[in-house]
């Protein structure tokens, strides 16, 4: 229905107070996207580098503080060989190519994931995009790189651990504080909005921890399609809910 309804007219109705503070958003449908006009799943990937830029700019345009894109899991590996490689490829393009865009926007990008697992030329783009965008003080842009829900409280646990040991005497307390000062999202605020796209009503081992009270909105849209009257639909409905934290609102 709204999605009749202008790019103008949706703009018109977000109250920019009630705003999410952090988008987090599994991009999904790239795949299917390429199937349906006969091409290589590549070229989804590629269509849907577009989408990533369309969307960075609508985030920063509406001043929303945090995003963060699930652009790579863990299990993401299981794919075939090439189709892997060429996903790394587009990540060391989009690096390159589009960090001076970020950073003209005032942009900080961030990672989030296993990285030290990703290829050494992968991590040497985006240690420089890291690098070259640290002072910017607008959007704050979070890659979700070789992540993995698990994988993160594991790595929180295990650092926990090693904390631990090193610290004299006292026994270790342990309460929700001290778990999430040790996940990778340690200095980034819960999502208050978790978008999919492709219409699958699952989270795919993405924010496990982080998402306990997001507001959850799907979208039939397949990824390289999404844009900002997406975004602007997905907003909209999220100023409509009412979150009650477990409370009686
Ligand atoms: C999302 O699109 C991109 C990544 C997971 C890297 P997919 O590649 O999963 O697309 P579908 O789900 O096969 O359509
Ligand atoms: C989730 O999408 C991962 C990313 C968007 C990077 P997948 O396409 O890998 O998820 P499943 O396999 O459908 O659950
Ligand atoms: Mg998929």
């Amino acid at each position: 229905m709204s999605s009749e309804i202008p790019e103008a007219r949706l703009l018109a109705q977000i109250h920019p107070e009630r705003l999410p503070k952090h988008v987090a958003i599994i991009m999904d449908g790239n795949g299917r996207w390429a199937r349906k006009r006969r091409l290589p799943r590549i070229a989804g990937h590629r269509a849907g580098m577009n989408a990533v830029r369309r969307v960075i700019e609508a985030c920063a345009e509406l001043r929303i503080p945090y995003l963060t894109l699930y652009a790579f899991s863990v299990e993401n590996w299981k794919r075939p060989r090439r189709e892997v490689e060429l996903l790394m490829q587009l990540l060391k393009e989009y690096l390159k190519k589009g960090v001076a865009d970020l950073d003209r926007h005032n942009i900080r990008l961030g990672v989030i994931g296993r990285i030290a697992e990703l290829p050494a030329s992968v991590r040497q783009g985006l240690r420089a995009a890291v690098t070259k965008t640290q002072s910017n003080t607008g959007l704050r842009l979070t890659l979700a790189l070789n992540y993995g829900g698990r994988a993160e409280l594991v790595d929180a646990f295990r650092s926990l651990m090693t904390e631990h040991a090193s610290a004299a005497g006292a026994a270790p307390s342990l309460d929700e504080e001290a778990i999430r000062r040790h996940l990778y999202t340690s200095d980034l605020p819960d999502p208050d909005l978790l978008i999919r796209t492709s219409g699958e009503m699952r989270l795919s081992n993405f924010l496990l921890w982080q998402v306990a009270y997001a507001e959850i909105w799907v979208t039939e849209t397949l990824w390289p399609d999404f844009g900002k009257k997406d975004l602007l639909e997905a907003l909209l409905d999220y100023q409509k809910r009412e979150r009650r934290y477990g409370g009686l609102g």
